[in-house]
């Protein structure tokens, strides 16, 4: 399909903030002005253009190069973000009083014509870019950018926001080690992440983890025991387990904390379990430390704020190629366009021949399976 010349395009943010956001929307619209093009920012997701009426100021606001001054270096999102505001699965209350999901993408599609938006740029994880799909098979230009610090999105090598997540995790894992030390206990240190386990195999390799437990190798509590006890046996008289929130027992279920309609499930709760029988088992004091939205905070690391402008560059690059229905890509050296389907496809797990869960159990890191 050919298409007419961009004027103006419209810039959002979906899902859970990670640090480099605000680099993304800064080399997007510096990038775009360049061009001659409008930029416009939506806020909170899709909000600002679903429920106008909830934005007095304005659910779409222009976007100059002012307004992007100076915020490469910050956390959070100055559009807005929510994960409350999926329009594939919008909930409403039905006349029986029970909540539904409805779709309300074709009412986003006319939103986007009535406010004479070219293009869309969608930074955001599995779940936006699923929405940006549907909305490029609908007829919008869309780019993604693929933002998640739980680096769990496929075909690219890396998110912008994890390598944030990871040292700052790492950091506390250092952190844990002397009072672990001093005390003679086990801390257990529940990381975020979602069904991957990326970023507690990171930081726990690199934080020098005894145990490591991830969604991708159910675990046997009575191993992570006894690695334990060996660690008492020869002299270590601390431990630290590392447990991603989505991590389960061989056998057993991810710990849900809540599920509600239109949202997707909360995990929690999983890092307390096993502090807990850990505890029963070996008699040892042990203590549960849950990071959770401090990963998600704080300034992008100097790899983040590159990756965050390269994406965002990238991504007006390609709508100024005529791309469309693509999400940027980091595969070093370079940056691809992807199509959104196949990086929405599946999920990126932890492989388990990868060469970090090698490096740990070569390092005697124990996955408790
Ligand atoms: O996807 C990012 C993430 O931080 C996950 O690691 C976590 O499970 C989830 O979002 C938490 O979401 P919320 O902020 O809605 O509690």
């Amino acid at each position: 399909m050919k298409h007419h010349s961009i004027k103006q395009i419209a810039i959002n943010t979906g899902g859970g903030d990670a640090p480099g956001l605000n680099a993304v929307l800064r080399a997007t619209v510096v990038s775009a002005v360049n061009r001659g093009w409008q930029c416009y920012g939506i806020r909170d997701g899709y909000n600002g253009l679903l429920e106008p009426k909830q934005y007095p100021e304005g659910g779409l606001i222009p976007l100059p190069k002012s307004k992007v001054r100076g915020i490469t270096h910050l956390g959070g999102t100055i559009l807005g973000t929510t994960n409350k505001g999926n329009p594939l699965k919008w909930p409403v209350k039905g006349r029986d009083g029970k909540m539904y999901e409805v779709d309300r993408t074709d009412e986003l599609i006319k939103a986007f014509k009535k406010n004479k938006i070219d293009a869309l740029v969608a930074i955001g994880g599995d779940g936006s870019l699923s929405i940006a799909n549907v909305l490029a098979q609908k007829g919008l230009r869309v780019v993604g950018v693929p933002k998640t610090i739980d680096n769990d999105l496929d075909k690219t090598v890396i998110t912008f926001g994890f390598d944030s997540a990871v040292s700052f995790a790492t950091s506390c894992i250092d952190r844990l080690h002397s009072t672990a030390e001093a005390h003679q206990r086990v801390m257990i240190v529940e990381v975020m992440g979602r069904y991957a386990g990326w970023i507690a195999l990171n930081s726990g390799v690199s934080g020098t983890a005894d145990a490591i437990l991830i969604p991708e190798i159910p675990y046997d509590i009575q191993k992570v025991a006894k690695k334990i006890e060996e660690r008492w046996k020869i002299g270590a008289k601390f431990a630290i387990v590392v447990v991603a929130e989505g991590a389960k027992s061989k056998g057993g279920d991810v710990s849900v904390i809540s599920k509600e309609v239109g949202r997707a499930e909360r995990l929690g709760g999983a890092g307390e379990q096993v502090a807990k029988e850990i505890q029963e088992i070996t008699g040892k004091e042990t203590r549960c430390v849950v990071l959770g939205h401090l990963l998600r905070g704080g300034t992008p690391t100097t790899f983040d704020r590159l990756v965050s402008l390269r994406f965002g560059a990238a991504a007006i690059r390609a709508l100024a190629e005529g791309q469309s229905g693509v999400m940027v890509a980091l595969d070093p050296p370079t940056v691809r366009y992807i199509p959104l389907i196949e990086a929405t496809n599946r999920m990126k797990s932890v492989p388990l021949d990868c060469d970090t869960i090698l490096t740990a159990r070569d390092l005697g890191i124990c996955f408790g399976d």
